[in-house]
């Protein structure tokens, strides 16, 4: 079995240059999911293939935003029941949505045979694809922290709430202590216009420049627009629904501004180190 990971992470490592970014922010209802799913479909419009991770199971998931079907998710691909082609749900503009299993179990408590069928599946997956965005559940779960050390960016999700920021910076804190992670792009979501999305990084930045030795950017500012809800409520994404308005305007800037970060060609930039990363216990460098 160690053989079989060996060499499927090899033939891997010899094409797959896969950016990947978790979407995170702690607190719940702060926008993840939206700026997950709109930030893969502007990228998909620019031409670039892109897979959604859902590794949320609360209400408000991918799939349930876009009213598409679920019938299979990774759990069946870790079982070996199905590759992950076969769970792969096909989104507008061909994004292509990873239903994620039980959302109490850590990755990193996954079996050995678990692990395999993990890398197996990614490794066999047929479909190709250069980005790779991770929404994860709200909260600090194992599962959160082993989606978002594992990923090769991490964009926080704030909003102008007091405990938004403090779930955001004891996230940062964690990610940061224990996993080592350095590096962290802030989105200030549903503020009023860009100057308020500025403040609210810098309170936040302020906290973290007190007691930590973190650097934080601040990569977009998406307004509060009540377009997303009517979007929302039509099962569509606010950059198709509402391609002008604000916040699509927004998150189509953040959108082709992720498409330019450097993607690391060694050793992090490949998919099979994500997914080394998301199995092992413990990173020592994490994206720092
Ligand atoms: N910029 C915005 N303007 C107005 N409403 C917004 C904006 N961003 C998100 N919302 C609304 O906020 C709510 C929460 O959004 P979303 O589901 O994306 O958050 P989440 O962080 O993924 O939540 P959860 O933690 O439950 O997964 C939704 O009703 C959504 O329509
Ligand atoms: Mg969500």
């Amino acid at each position: 079995m160690i053989e079989d990971q060996a060499s499927s992470l090899r033939r891997m490592n010899q094409s797959r240059l896969v950016k990947v970014i978790a979407v995170t922010g702690g607190k719940g209802g702060v926008g993840k999911t939206n700026i997950t799913l709109n930030t893969a479909i502007s990228m998909a419009k620019q031409g670039k293939r892109v897979m959604v991770l859902d590794a949320d199971l609360g209400l408000a998931n991918v799939d349930v935003l876009l009213g598409l079907r679920v019938e299979k998710n990774l759990s069946h691909v870790l079982s070996g029941e199905a590759t992950l082609d076969e769970v792969l749900v096909h989104g507008p503009h061909g994004i292509l949505i990873a239903p994620a299993s039980s959302g109490t179990q850590s990755m990193t408590e996954l079996s050995p045979t678990e692990h395999a069928g993990l890398i197996r599946a990614f490794s066999e997956l047929q479909t190709p694809i250069d980005v790779l965005i991770v929404d994860t559940a709200a909260g600090i779960s194992d599962m959160v922290l082993s989606f978002s050390r594992a990923s090769q960016d991490i964009m926080v999700v704030v909003c102008d709430e007091p405990t938004s920021l403090t779930d955001a910076y004891a996230l940062i804190k964690i990610l940061n202590r224990e996993y080592g992670v350095f590096r962290f792009k802030i989105v200030a979501n549903m503020v009023r216009n860009v100057r308020e999305g500025q403040e609210l990084f810098n309170k936040l930045s302020k906290v973290t420049g007190r007691f930590l030795d973190v650097a934080l950017e601040l990569v977009a500012t998406v307004p509060y627009d009540e377009n997303i809800r009517k979007a929302v409520r039509k099962q569509k994404a606010i950059v198709d629904a509402f391609p002008a308005s604000p916040a699509a305007m927004a998150i189509k800037g953040l959108a082709k501004e992720a498409m330019h970060w450097p993607v690391p060609t060694q050793p992090g930039g490949h998919l099979e180190f994500f997914l080394e990363q998301l199995v092992t216990k413990k990173a020592a460098g994490g994206n720092g």
